[in-house]
Parts: structure tokens; sequence; C-alpha cells
């Protein structure tokens, strides 16, 4: 990135790892912070390290040490809500549900190898509505990345999704399913309940959405968890969404700060190292900076890497808002 200072040595430089990529596709890594190279543990009272890597999540984890990661958190971008921008490789856009479930696995393949045994994996998953109406649904002017996605027809407002028009597609659970597929251990699906998120506009004839999952995962029978973090609420986490003052609002889709740091204190060692592959505005990098853990961040866009380094350097995270959440124009 042309105003990022020069990166420092990629954490393990496999070599093959320019030739599977074109040039020019990959900047890894994109920028960090000191002082140990973030695959390290740092010791208690010492500065925790952190690292942002541009590129498409698939890449970059193929990169890195296996057993590496002490806790992944992270919220990837739901199944057509967003238009982040980020070309080609974006996650999110896909033509079936197959499509997106696969990428999401694949991510989750490498994220699963470069964990440790003892490791843990908090996925947050949101849902999709299958609208079937033909022609690009709903309005948004005020949100210009939901707004984009009005101008395409998207594969929820098209023909040959496969169910009913109007059906809840439930995304979560196949995203679950396919990952017990691929050998994770799924120990936990947590209910983030939204409870003063806004009213979905388009949905007249049924409840509204106040609720996503947090799926835990984990890849051997004795793991890392503190039961302390959870605060006497178990599986059912009442946090209020957040919104994030800076610029760029919340066109990143963050989640709360609260979420994180649960899943972190709970899911992860003193001095740990913690991944976010989808890190968007950088909530998990920031949380975990503010715990003394160790990050690692990858993001598909520049702009949003961009962002993200300029927050976790100004440490300005703590700054968020009661939520004023956006209404979902997408619904069925
Ligand atoms: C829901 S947002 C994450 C928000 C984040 N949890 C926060 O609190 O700011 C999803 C992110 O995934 C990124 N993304 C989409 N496709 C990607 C890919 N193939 N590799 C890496 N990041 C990707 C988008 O740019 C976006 O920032």
């Amino acid at each position: 990135m042309k105003t990022l200072p020069s990166p420092p040595p990629a954490p393990r430089p496999r070599e093959a790892l320019t030739r599977h990529r074109p040039a020019g596709q990959l900047r890894i890594p994109c920028v960090s912070g000191k002082t140990t190279p973030p695959h390290a543990q740092s010791s208690p009272g010492e500065t925790p390290s952190w690292v942002i890597y541009c590129g498409d999540a698939r890449a970059v984890l193929d990169q890195m040490e296996d057993a590496s990661v002490d806790c992944m958190v992270t919220s990837p971008p739901y199944f057509w809500q967003r238009d982040y921008e980020a070309g080609e490789q974006e996650i999110g856009r896909e033509a079936s549900i197959a499509g997106f479930v696969g990428a999401i696995t694949d991510v989750m393949a490498d994220v699963r190898r470069v964990l440790k045994p003892t490791g843990t994996a908090w996925l947050n998953l949101g849902d999709s509505y299958y609208n079937a109406k033909g022609r690009p649904h709903g309005s948004d002017p005020k949100h210009q990345a939901r707004m984009l996605a009005r101008r395409e027809l998207r594969a929820v407002d098209g023909p040959g999704l496969g169910l009913p028009r109007k059906s809840l597609i439930g995304i979560p659970w196949r995203v679950a399913l396919a990952l017990q597929e691929e050998g994770w251990t799924l120990r936990s699906d947590i209910i983030w309940h939204r409870k003063t998120a806004m009213p979905e506009a388009t949905s007249k004839d049924r409840p509204w959405r106040k609720h996503e999952h947090v799926f835990l995962l984990v890849k051997s029978v004795v793991y890392h968890f503190d039961r302390d973090a959870l605060n006497g609420e178990e599986d059912v986490w009442d946090i209020p969404p957040e919104r994030w003052s800076a610029t760029r609002g919340d066109h990143f889709a963050p989640y709360p700060s609260e979420l994180v740091r649960r899943c972190l204190v709970a899911g992860c060692p003193m001095g740990g190292v913690v991944l976010d592959p989808f890190a968007g505005g950088g909530t998990t990098l920031a949380v975990a900076r503010d715990l003394g853990l160790n990050a690692i961040g990858i993001d598909l866009s520049e702009a949003f890497c961009e962002v993200m380094t300029k927050r976790i350097r100004r440490a300005a995270l703590r700054r968020v808002e009661p939520a004023t959440e956006p209404v979902a124009e997408d619904a069925a």
C-alpha cells in the first residue's frame, strides 16, 4: 500500500508464497506493530504485537505456520448483504449457497491448520433471506455498501437458489454442518442476542431478526477455556450492537467489542496469538491489543487495511457509540 511504511518480513515466508499468486495481488505483510513476531507468544507485561495482512484470507493463511495461533475470532461477510468493493476474491457474492458455504469452509480449513491443538475458533455468522423477486430488492441510499448491491441482480434476488421464495436460507447452520464434515468439533452454538437491534423495514409478516450465531469450534478434545468470561450468560449473550464512531461508520459491519472480548477471555491464553481472517475495521485486533494479546488481522480490502492500521495505531477503538442499527432492506 502506497501510504504505508515498508513492510517487515512475513511471519513465515514459505518459498511457494508468491509463486501461487499473480504478482501484485498479494501484498503481505501489510503493516505491523512491534515487538515480538505475531506468531510468538509474549510474556506478561510485554507489549503485544500485531500485524495486518492485506490480501485474500485463503492466500494469506496459506503462508502461515501450522499450529501458530491460539484463538480465532471472526465475522465473515454475510451472503449477499454488502459490497465491500474488495475485488473478485471477495467472499459473500457467490452465485450459489454451496459456493458461499464452500468459500467459508475453505478459509476455515486453513484456520484449522494454523490453530494450535489447544486453540479455539469463534465464528460469528448471520443469515440471509431469499427474496427471489427477479430484480434488485430494496433501497438504502444512505448506505453505500448496501446500495451498491441493489444495482445488480444478487443471487438472493434472482431465480435458481433452489428454495421457496421468502425463505430464510439457514446459512449459519449450513456452514456449521459443513465444518463438522471437515473435521471441526462444534462445541457450542452461542446466540448473540442483539437486544437493541432496529426493526427490519421489509419484514411485515415475520418476526424481526434480533440474533446471530457465534459457533465455538475446536480441533482437539482438550483446549483452552475460561468459563468466568461468560459471566453466567452461558450460550445466550445479551450484547447490544455497537457502531464505531470513526469515519466510514458501519461500512465494515463491525461486531461489538464486548462480543470479541468474551470470546478472547474465554478462549485465548494470556499472551496468546489471536487471528481474524476477515478483520474489517479491526475490532478483533483492537480488543486483542487491549487485552495484551498478539494479533494477526487479514482483510482483502486495501481501504479497510489502512483504516484498521490507523485505528490500531491510535488505539481509538474505545470510542464506540450506542447502536443505531441500520435497517435491513434486503430481508424477505
Ligand atoms: C463483516 S466484515 C468484518 C467486520 C469486522 N468483524 C469488524 O468488526 O470490523 C467482513 C470483512 O471481510 C472482508 N473480506 C471479504 N472477502 C474477503 C477475503 N476473500 N479475504 C479476506 N477478507 C475478505 C471484507 O473486506 C470485510 O472487511
